[in-house]
């Protein structure tokens, strides 16, 4: 990845010849990590590789107004609304992280920025929206640069430079650009790997995981109580650091296979483990954090139950709070319904968001 973009400059002749304004517009999803990556180093580096699916329903829609600032300024200068409503604190986020990319995007600091976002999924619903968000802003950057400069023609190379800007917007979002799967950080036996930015895991993916479901159970919506970049910052001194990301490592080869010949056991298993390890991490950490919930670990007892008395193969995930995922393959969907509304529902605050594997970010 081309880091050093010095040619990023609008010049003088540019602005003379050319109107210097446009809109951009993205929607980007969510996703939710099989292979967590909790821990990291440097300017937002993985500890461990990571693999997520990407899912359909929960995204986020994001538009990005520009023009030429009226008197050059190095500030950065950025509205930001979400759901039409001015968000200074958000703003205050983005200016920030605009600011700590001008490394990327030297043209940054000549331009204004007007931003709209929506999110397709509620507010407090347990989905992290940083994925889908600084994805979505990171791939409107993007096509901005296309727009002005006509660089980043080849989609590839666009969607990776998007995926290297969403990183360093948060590390999960790097993954929220491709569609059904994709891996962040090296590993050996992922062609094209980086700790940089994410990459598509398409060509040996078996078809039951591009249909497959995430129900979202919301156990509770309040917010949690260890921000991500305090929770990767505690695993510095957790003294399971080193064994958890060789662990890491060896279940994404076990996984790998998984994916290629669609063995769901152990997709499933996998995916169990790694949420419980999570969490067993976040337990294990100075302070220590608890973020299940009574009824996050009475779910977790009936899937078990469920599946070990019907075989359905239903499993679970967690992401870094107590809502439950519930994964399973679409041929399954009816039975499963049967289950969630019967037996799960009444362990939840009553919502839930069900959700599928997507096809990732697409320009509006
Ligand atoms: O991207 P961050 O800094 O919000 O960290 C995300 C960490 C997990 O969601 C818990 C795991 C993952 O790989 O997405």
């Amino acid at each position: 990845m081309q880091t050093n973009n010095s040619n990023l400059i609008l010049t003088t002749d540019f602005i003379q010849n050319n109107p210097v304004s446009g809109k951009v517009a993205w929607q980007s999803p969510s996703n939710l990590a099989i292979i967590k990556y909790w821990g990291k180093y440097g300017r937002q580096l993985p500890k461990n590789a990571s693999i997520s699916l990407t899912l359909d329903q929960a995204h986020t829609d994001t538009s990005v107004s520009y023009k030429l600032k009226s008197l050059p300024s190095e500030d950065i200068i950025v509205r930001f609304w979400f759901h039409d409503l001015r968000k200074p604190d958000f703003e205050a986020r983005i200016v920030k992280f605009f600011d700590s990319i001008r490394d990327m995007f030297p043209f940054i600091a000549q331009l204004e920025f007007d931003i709209h976002s929506t999110n397709s999924f509620p507010h407090s619903s347990g989905i992290a929206s940083s994925a889908s968000g600084m994805s979505a802003l990171a791939l409107c950057l993007c096509s901005i640069e296309k727009a002005l400069f006509d660089s980043l023609t080849d989609d590839a190379i666009f969607l990776q430079k998007a995926s290297y800007v969403s990183r360093l917007g948060s590390g999960s979002a790097c993954r929220s650009v491709y569609p059904y799967m994709a891996s962040w950080g090296s590993h050996v036996e992922i062609d094209g790997s980086s700790d940089d930015y994410a990459t598509p895991y398409l060509e040996d993916l078996n078809e039951v995981y591009k249909s497959f479901h995430d129900d979202i159970l919301i156990v509770s919506a309040t917010e949690k109580s260890v921000s991500s970049t305090a929770g990767h910052g505690l695993m510095n001194d957790n003294p399971y650091a080193e064994a958890r990301y060789r662990q890491a490592n060896n279940r994404m080869t076990l996984l790998l296979e998984a994916l290629k010949i669609g063995d769901l056991e152990v997709f499933g298993k996998i995916s169990e483990d790694e949420a419980l390890t999570l969490h067993a991490l976040m337990m294990c950490s100075d302070p220590s954090y608890m973020l299940v919930e009574p009824g996050t670990i009475q779910i977790i007892n009936e899937i078990r139950a469920y599946r070990a008395d019907t075989k359905v193969p239903v499993y679970f995930s967690l992401d870094a709070g107590p809502n439950i995922h519930l994964l399973y393959p679409h041929n399954y969907a009816a039975q499963v319904e049967d289950f969630r509304i019967n037996q799960l529902m009444p362990l939840t605050t009553g919502q839930c968001i069900q959700d599928t594997v997507g096809l990732g970010s697409k320009p509006l």
